[in-house]
């Protein structure tokens, strides 16, 4: 990796008055989550993404989609934030309100790395919620929780029988209003774009780079692959989110 590409980019990040991040997969890839598109690794190289990522998956099985999902969650809870998402986390100490994460990652390794401003567009994966909206707020009662559902794969409701599904967006579904707004203000309004460890496939989310640099942000890529989103870069950095972002965000760089 050319050391004067990291110092223009570190020159770049030190004069922004806002920063964007946009991260995917690749970014807890080094945790010991594995990515989607990877060519062997990737979870939709192993798993049909129709069958156990869908509503419609989900109601033609819903133990299967539940258990896949269960061992997913237990992967998630024994990984642990890597050098980048600390890095990220120790620059937004240190700038306070510069550094806002938009991620597309469903586990929680930003914020347990310390990082505040995180707007998650795909949920989370540790968050029960219903399959079904609650019959017994649609008769006037107030919306049951999924936490008194009866124990099952899935849990369900011992009322209406309704189904308990993890709270992340699947294909087909519309992606929380509020955070995508909320990450498309960022990205209009950012100086520096950093995007970690996608692949710039899935839209709106892969949108938001459009968005960045239609804006007149310098974008920057972090990835030690190709990706969809490499024409519109300023910078592309060869390499992985725990080699590259604590040299790109550390007060002192470290030694390359
Ligand atoms: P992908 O699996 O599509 O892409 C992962 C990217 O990370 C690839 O470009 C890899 O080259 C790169 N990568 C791998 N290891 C890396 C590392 N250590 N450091 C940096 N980059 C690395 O994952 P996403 O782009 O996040 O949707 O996928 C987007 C969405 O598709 C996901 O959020 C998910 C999936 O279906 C939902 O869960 C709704």
């Amino acid at each position: 990796m050319a050391q004067e590409a990291i110092e223009e980019v570190r020159g770049w990040l030190a004069e922004a008055p806002h920063i964007a991040v946009l991260t995917g997969a690749g970014m807890s890839a080094e945790s010991g989550i594995a990515t989607f598109r990877d060519a062997l690794t990737g979870l939709w190289a192993r798993f049909d993404p129709q069958r156990l990522a869908s509503p419609e998956g989900f109601a033609a099985d819903p133990a299967l989609v539940w258990d896949w999902y269960a061992s997913r969650r237990a992967g998630v809870m024994a990984a642990k934030p890597n050098a980048g998402h600390r890095a990220l986390a120790d620059f937004e100490r240190r700038h306070p309100g510069r550094l806002h994460v938009v991620t597309q990652n469903v586990d929680d390794l930003h914020q347990r790395a310390g990082s505040e401003n995180v707007i998650r567009l795909h949920g989370d994966i540790l968050e029960d919620r219903w399959f079904d909206a609650c019959r017994r707020h649609a008769r006037g009662g107030n919306v049951c929780d999924p936490s008194w559902a009866e124990p099952g794969s899935p849990p369900a409701c011992a009322d209406c029988g309704n189904r308990v599904r993890p709270g992340v967006v699947w294909f087909g579904e519309a992606l929380p209003v509020a955070a995508l707004e909320a990450a498309e203000q960022l990205a209009r309004r950012c100086a520096v774009m950093l995007v970690i460890g996608t692949s710039g496939a899935v839209h709106p989310a892969a949108g938001l780079a459009y968005t960045a640099r239609r804006a007149g942000a310098k974008v920057v890529i972090v990835n030690p692959q190709l990706s969809e989103l490499d024409p519109l870069a300023l910078r592309r950095l060869q390499g992985t989110a725990a080699a590259l972002l604590p040299l790109l965000l550390a007060e002192e760089p470290l030694a390359a």
